[in-house]
């Protein structure tokens, strides 16, 4: 006799996998990536704006840097680049070692809770290299199957890589797999890696995504399911 068949909450979403960027979308540590920079730019002796800054969003380290210095039209050796670099990272680290676990944007832990206990599993998608970090502090390390950060994928944003990646350590076709981001960069990463995106912000700046929400909060499983 075949055994009856029981409710799977796994079998009834048509998604298996939830990739999420961290900065900007599970804590808001892009605020301290744009204090550090504007420090730094200041020091150089120029300055740029918070729309300027949107463009820095999900690109990693050193391509954010020659975006700014291009920006003060400044030209730096690739030594100079390394020093710059390092000093924007020293102050950013500073910040995000003080941050604590309530730092964490509204809905985010409910969010990572609920898809872990609908069997959804969970990757980080990040270009960041602090993403340990940030995670500890947050307490949020144990939430995820797996960790795809800027010290394993070298690709930047909107390259699909980090996600591609993502997927492939979670065992599950891109299609199956739901990105959230806020950079306008990672909602092309997403879409370009066959994903369906939720854009973390405004629909006038995440033109591709499938869905644009203010925050986490919004989400809810339902939601996803009708993407
Ligand atoms: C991304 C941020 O998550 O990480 C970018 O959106 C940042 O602003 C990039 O430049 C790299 O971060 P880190 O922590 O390695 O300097
Ligand atoms: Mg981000």
């Amino acid at each position: 006799m075949p055994e009856p068949t029981t409710f799977n909450s796994q079998l009834s979403t048509p998604f298996k996998a939830c990739l999420f960027d961290l900065d900007g979308v599970i804590v808001d540590t892009a605020v301290y990536h744009y204090k550090a920079w504007k420090q730094l730019a200041n020091e150089l002796g120029f300055d740029f704006t918070e729309e300027q800054n949107e463009h820095l969003k999900g690109i990693n380290r050193i391509k954010s840097l020659e975006l700014i210095l291009g920006w003060g039209g400044l030209q730096k050796s690739d030594a100079e680049i390394q020093v710059l670099a390092t000093r924007k990272n020293e102050w950013y680290v500073e910040m995000i070692n003080a941050m604590k676990p309530d730092e964490i944007l509204a809905g985010s832990r409910e969010l990572l809770e609920d898809l872990r206990t609908a069997g959804i599993k969970i990757a980080l998608g990040s270009a960041s290299k602090n993403s340990s970090i940030i995670l500890k502090k947050t307490r949020l390390a144990d939430l995820f199957d797996a960790i795809v950060d800027g010290n394993v994928v070298g690709e930047s944003k909107p390259h699909p890589a980090v996600f591609l990646k993502g997927a492939e350590l979670l065992h599950v076709n891109p299609e199956e797999c739901i990105v959230f981001e806020d950079a306008v960069s990672g909602v092309q990463a997403g879409k370009a890696g066959g994903m369906k995106v939720v854009g973390i912000g405004t629909k006038e700046v995440l033109k591709d995504a499938d869905l644009v929400v203010s925050g986490l909060h919004e989400i809810t499983i339902e939601k996803l399911k009708k993407l």
